[in-house]
Formats: C-alpha cells, structure tokens, sequence
C-alpha cells in the first residue's frame, strides 16, 4: 500500500504521515528533507542557490546530512524552496523517490508532488492544509522549542513566501491531486487529525476496492 500525504508547511502532513506509518505498520520518507539537505549543502559549499548547476552538483550530498539538525531551520527551508524549483533538482530526486514509493509491502511519503508525481498510482492520497496563520503558530512553537529567537511576523512572511513559491513554480507545484482527499487540520488536535486521516486512508482503501469489482 502506498500513501501519499501532501500539502504546505507546518500544515501537519509530517505528524500525519508519520503516525499512518505506524498505524499501517509502513516505512516513512519526508521528502522535504532531501531538499533541505541539497539547500543545506549548497550552504556549506557556498554554491549559488539560484544557479541550477550548482544546486544540482549538491544534489549529490552526504547521506549524514539528512540528519543535521540545521536542516530544520527557517533559513533551510526557504533555501530548500529555491533548489527544489529547478527542474534538474527536482530529476536528480525523483529515482530515490520513486523506488522508496514502491519498494515491496509499500511506503508512506510526504512531500508537495508525491501524490502528483512521485506516486500517482498511490492507494490513498490526502492533502494537508491548514491557514497561514495557524501554520505559522505551529512552526513558530517549533522553532521556539528549538531555541530559535526568530519572530512571529518573519515565520509567517517565510510561510507566505514558501507557499506562493512552491505552488507557481512550473515542474511540480505544490497541488492537490484530483483523486486526493482532503484533510484540514486548522482546528484540529494531532489526535483528531490523525483519527481523521485514518478514517480518510480507510474511505479510500474501500472505493479502490469497489473499482476494481
Ligand atoms: O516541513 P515543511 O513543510 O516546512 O518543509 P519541507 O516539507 O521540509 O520542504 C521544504 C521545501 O522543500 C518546500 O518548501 C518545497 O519547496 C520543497 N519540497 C518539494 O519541492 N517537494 C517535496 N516533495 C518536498 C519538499
Ligand atoms: O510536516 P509539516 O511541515 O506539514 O508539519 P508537521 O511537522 O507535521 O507539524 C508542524 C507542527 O504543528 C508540529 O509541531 C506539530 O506537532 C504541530 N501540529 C499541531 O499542532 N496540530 C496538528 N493538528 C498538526 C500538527
């Protein structure tokens, strides 16, 4: 069984993807971190993030990047927003995606494209949203958390900003699949959100089945 779960930052899909993981007894892959971690290592080398060979030649990186705490950083983020939109970025991932996508006994993955791209064919499909605002509380609390001094007003204008580019960029925008389901954790707890996530991955198991009758 695949499961892709999509949708904008701190809107809850990583807490949901996670959680139906263990649910479905599933591996995870956060896509969003191979992003971060190509943004993470064009910092390191001091390549241009806007140029596409160079965001390409970080594309390579050093697996023990993916676990860097840095990568959870604002500034990461938004660097990661920048590579992910060249299209020799988004290729240079793909097979690594796709091959964790359908690996034997399935796999849940979450990202902006794994419903769109990575795994269209996927037995379930949500899109997380949530509003700016709460998003931007949610990953202000994070960051906080982390000892990160930044203010609320920039967390939300980087939100804005990621958004708006993730979603107009051409290869791969962030978008809701035709086939997805729709989860909006605004006024949700993480409980409630990942009973509601269930219930939707269930509603979607038993469709697939009557289709294929
Ligand atoms: O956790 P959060 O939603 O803040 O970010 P993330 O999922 O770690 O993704 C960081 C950035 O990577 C996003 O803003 C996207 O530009 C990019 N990304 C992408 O383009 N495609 C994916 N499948 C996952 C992330
Ligand atoms: O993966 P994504 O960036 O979409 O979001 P996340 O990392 O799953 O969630 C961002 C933050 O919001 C985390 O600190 C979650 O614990 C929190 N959250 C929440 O407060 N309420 C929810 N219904 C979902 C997530």
């Amino acid at each position: 069984m695949i499961i892709a779960v999509d949708g904008p930052a701190a809107s809850g899909k990583g807490t949901v993807a996670k959680a139906l993981a263990r649910h479905y007894n599933l591996p995870h892959l956060d896509t969003g971190l191979l992003y971060r971690a190509v943004a993470a290592t064009v910092r390191r080398l001091e390549l241009d993030p806007s140029k596409e060979a160079d965001a390409v030649a970080a594309c390579d990186f050093d697996e023990l990047t993916l676990a860097d705490p840095v990568l959870r950083s604002d500034e990461v983020g938004q660097l990661a927003s920048l590579v992910s939109a060249h299209p020799l970025v988004r290729a240079a991932l793909l097979a690594r995606q796709k091959r964790f996508a359908h690996q034997p006994g399935g796999a849940v993955l979450d990202g902006r494209d794994i419903g769109t791209v990575i795994a269209p064919d996927a037995d379930a499909k949500l899109f997380v949203k949530a509003t700016p605002q709460i998003r931007a509380k949610r990953r202000h609390a994070e960051l906080q958390s982390h000892g990160s001094t930044v203010s609320f007003d920039r967390v939300l204008a980087d939100i804005r900003a990621r958004d708006q580019r993730d979603a107009s960029r051409s290869t791969a925008p962030l978008a809701m699949a035709d086939d997805a389901a729709l989860l909006d954790t605004s006024f949700l707890s993480i409980e409630a959100s990942v009973e509601r996530a269930i219930q939707l991955v269930e509603g979607q198991r038993a469709r697939n089945k009557v289709n294929k009758l």
